[in-house]
């Protein structure tokens, strides 16, 4: 059993997640969420936007931005400027041209860069953001000091992510993890001590896994149903059977309460 021990990780790196959003697993991703590439949409985002305090006068990093829709809609809602920086080219590069579409240039910029050595000075925002992404960064204490290191004096630090919630066999670790290209999750609890130890003092910390599961299987559906020919027709049989298989094993362990999503907000102190 892997009794959610820290230290394990898959070699997975920059290059892998590269060929994830450069390719179509990345579309499928939009495909099935929407623009905003995380669970629950819009309505999530409004949520975290609420609790962290943005508003007009609030300059937000959203780390991990992929093709920024969170930002976009930040900025409409809320007048906020928003920096999106990512590592992968092809994300940067269609939240650019999306961005300027809607007229939100003046607001919203984004930087190709990644989350381990964000290429910003210190102190430079009110609010680091990041939804349902972190779990593809190697070293999630190094992203919460970087995020420290740019955070204002009394920043915030927002984000969602999925989690590891219970123990798992080894084997289910792996396929979980693998499927996704996460060199690991972290735990809600793993999350706290990061925060912590990096010098944020905890705000909320909320285990969101019920809902996760409800979500996994709304997925699940559309996959099965709506997106079926859709995918088979562009992508293959096999990339249908693969994805398929895939949202099967996540699904399994969301039902089963160990695999999580979770969300954690502190302020630097
Ligand atoms: C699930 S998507 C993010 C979704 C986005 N937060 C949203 O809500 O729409 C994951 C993104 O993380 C980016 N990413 C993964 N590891 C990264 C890293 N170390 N630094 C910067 N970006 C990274 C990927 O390129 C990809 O665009």
């Amino acid at each position: 059993m892997n009794n959610i021990v820290k230290g394990k990780k898959l070699d997975f790196s920059i290059a892998d997640v590269n060929e994830v959003y450069e390719g179509p697993v990345g579309v499928l991703w939009e495909i099935l969420m929407g623009e905003q590439i995380h669970v629950g949409g819009d309505k999530q985002t409004d949520i975290m936007a609420k609790k962290a305090g943005v508003n007009k006068n609030t300059s937000v990093l959203d780390v991990c931005s992929a093709l920024g829709g969170p930002a976009r809609h930040l900025a409409k809602k809320f007048g906020c400027r928003v920096t999106g920086l990512d590592a992968t080219k092809k994300m940067v590069d269609e939240a650019t041209k999306r961005t300027e579409k809607e007229g939100l240039a003046h607001l919203v910029t984004y930087k190709l860069g990644n989350a381990l050595d964000m290429p910003f000075k210190a102190g430079s925002f009110d609010v680091v953001w990041g939804q349902d992404a972190w779990c593809y960064v190697t070293d999630k204490g190094r992203l919460i000091n970087e995020a420290r290191r740019v955070l204002k004096p009394g920043g915030i630090i927002a984000f969602t992510d999925w989690v590891q919630a219970g123990n798992m066999t080894d084997r289910e670790w792996e396929d979980l993890n693998s499927f996704m290209a996460f060199p690991y999750m972290e735990t809600i609890d793993g999350y706290e001590q990061l925060l912590k130890q990096a010098g944020f003092a905890i705000i909320e910390k909320e285990d969101m896994t019920p809902d996760f599961a409800k979500y996994c299987h709304i997925y699940q559906d559309r996959v099965r149903d709506e997106l079926k020919s859709a995918i088979i027709s562009q992508y293959g049989a096999e990339m249908f059977k693969a994805a398929d298989n895939g949202l099967a094993l996540w699904v399994k362990a969301a039902d089963e309460g160990k695999a999580g999503w979770g969300r954690m907000i502190g302020r630097k102190v």
